[in-house]
């Protein structure tokens, strides 16, 4: 265990324990990182508490008895009865090396590793992916490399929409056009025209809307040549959409789909469920679930609609096919939902009535991995300037272009080869690392300027970080692996303070993992590399003063370049080893 705080943290419980037995269950025993010393332990108030004793002799209590010797050089009673620890230079050493020597650098494993199905990207056929979809996609990714980083089973299922009523419309138009031109129109991902073009036939002409619905009874009663036009239109966005899969560097694969339409055949058996436990009403014809403590505007019971008066399923049906699939076909126990904030509700009331069906209990849970907009400049929903839905293929080109830029600017000396490759693993990763270090739950100001800018926390300044690490080696023309295994000896302030924080990242992590948050991560990375950096102005490497503080220096450089190239790599950005 690397983490000197959750190392301390179980000594600590056992000296709780055994200062007040059964009273210590329940009690907060954390110890936090702290100003005035390494660490803080607060607990020993609510201890006090419950014993009915004084805060202040509860702490020396816990003190007394606490197993401290080969941790802390200082532990001290403060204040109304915090604990103040001060870790010994040893112990940080020998955890450093444990951490090095690890391949994870320390990070634990799950103790009990689920199998969780992450629902991400899940863009809609013969439709333009927009930045909610970027978003998505994003943090999804990130989300399943972490999950999969500490030993989970993680299944990635991408839920694209690719049926329902929009289809006899989008079929007929490719009709239309010839198989040919529309093939040609969605393959270079002019998906929002084609999709414009065929709802303005639809809304102007009352012969295209009846072709439009006897198309979806084709389509729904599975005709042949209807469900062959209908590949053709979900082959053609599904070949788009995976080139910006390539282009983002997301794990998506095409064996990743699982759209709508694979839950088909499972939803007359919904309707046939919900009928049998009970919970199906006629509610205006449509066939309904009262949810409960779900109200509209006017305080009235709001429906979960399953099946519509002309008989058609809706979202939501998917939606519950799904979690049955997930549930009983895959044996998921975690089913997570990286869908936008306006779905909330529909992703509560599906998680409602599928506990109420016994499809969903306390050992398999459904969360909704919620986020805010995209804004632009203006604090509006991003859009170009003459107002359309920002294409994201045009973004990522833009993205790599300004950071072609910027790297040039930066470093001229570059090859164009190293350049070229360079700017889009910069570009790319600024995008993604912008949206990835906000708290996701909140909107964020898409800004070319910052996310490429190498100060302040972006992409470019944690791979900037890692570069120059990786630079120290190749001018001394040491082998990184070659200084793995010395043994670090901690004199400068600067340098403990590096120490520390190298040996947080199993902390990081799995606070990124207890609230699926991985800006978290992002902020614990950018710490990172400041204290790097203001490691490496005050303490020389290559020019220490003895051959042993250069080494236990190199060592600690290699290990914060594995954890920043670790921590970008599970969120899904890439480094470069020069810059
Ligand atoms: N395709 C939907 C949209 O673009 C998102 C689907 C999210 N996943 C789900 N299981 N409902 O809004």
């Amino acid at each position: 265990m690397a983490d000197p705080i959750v190392y301390v943290e179980q000594r600590i419980a056992a000296a709780f324990a055994k200062v007040a037995g059964a009273k210590a269950d329940g009690i907060d025993t954390a110890v936090r990182s702290s100003d005035r010393a390494d660490a803080q332990v607060n607990g020993s108030i609510a201890l006090a508490k419950a014993m009915g004793l004084a805060p202040r002799d509860v702490a020396t209590k816990v003190l007394e008895v606490a197993d401290l010797k080969d941790i802390c050089t200082d532990a001290q009673v403060a204040g109304p009865g915090f604990i103040n620890l001060t870790f010994k230079n040893e112990f940080l050493s020998r955890e450093l090396m444990a951490s090095s020597a690890s391949e994870k650098l320390g990070v634990r494993n799950a103790t009990k590793p689920r199998k969780i199905v992450i629902d991400y990207s899940a863009p809609n056929v013969a439709k333009e992916m927009h930045v909610g979809h970027l978003r998505s996609t994003v943090i999804g990714d990130a989300l399943a490399r972490i999950l999969a980083f500490v030993g989970n089973s993680v299944l990635r299922e991408n839920h694209v929409g690719d049926w329902g009523t929009p289809f006899g419309m989008l079929i007929e138009h490719l009709v239309d056009l010839g198989e040919t031109d529309a093939a040609n129109e969605l393959s270079v991902g002019d998906l929002d025209s084609f999709y414009r073009s065929a709802r303005k036939k639809f809304d102007e002409s009352e012969q295209f809307q009846a072709r439009a619905r006897a198309r979806v009874v084709l389509l729904q009663s599975g005709d042949a040549e209807t469900l062959r036009l209908w590949k053709l239109l979900v082959a053609e966005s599904t070949r788009y959409f995976q080139m910006i899969y390539r282009t983002l560097g997301v794990l998506l694969e095409d064996t990743d789909i699982m759209g709508e339409s694979a839950y088909n055949d499972l939803l007359p058996q919904v309707v046939e469920r919900l009928r049998n436990s009970k919970m199906l009403t006629t509610s205006d014809g449509a066939e309904v679930v009262f949810a409960e403590g779900f109200v509209n505007r006017e305080n009235q019971p709001l429906p979960l609609i399953i099946r519509k008066t002309d008989g058609g399923y809706n979202y939501a049906t998917s939606d519950l096919a799904c979690v049955i699939d997930r549930v009983e076909r895959l044996n998921a126990d975690l089913l997570l939902y990286v869908v936008g904030a306006p779905q909330a509700q529909h992703l509560q009331m599906v998680a409602a009535v599928s506990k109420q069906a016994g499809w969903l209990n306390s050992s398999r849970e459904m969360v909704h991995v919620s986020f805010g907009n995209v804004l632009g400049a203006d604090k509006k929903m991003l859009r170009t300037r003459s107002g359309k839905a920002v294409k994201l293929d045009a973004l990522l080109t833009e993205a790599v272009e300004r950071a072609a830029n910027a790297v040039a600017e930066k470093n001229p000396e570059l090859s164009d080869a190293a350049k070229a490759t360079i700017a889009r693993t910069v570009g790319i990763g600024a995008v993604k690392y912008a949206d990835l270090s906000t708290d996701r739950i909140k909107d964020y100001t898409f800004d070319w300027d910052r996310m490429l800018s190498f100060d302040g926390n972006t992409a470019p300044y944690l791979q900037y970080a890692h570069a120059r690490i990786c630079s120290i080696f190749r001018r001394a023309n040491i082998e990184r692996a070659s200084v793995r295994s010395f043994a670090p000896v901690i004199s400068h302030t600067a340098e403990r303070e590096l120490a520390m924080r190298v040996l947080q990242f199993d902390s990081a992590l799995w606070d990124t993992i207890d609230k699926y948050s991985p800006h978290r991560l992002c902020t614990y990375l950018y710490e990172l590399a400041t204290s790097f950096s203001s490691f490496y102005e005050q303490c020389p490497v290559l020019k220490a003063e003895t051959e042993s503080e250069r080494n236990s220096r190199l060592m600690i450089c290699d290990l914060t370049a594995r954890v920043l190239q670790t921590g970008l790599n599970v969120l899904g950005i890439e480094v470069p080893e020069q810059m």
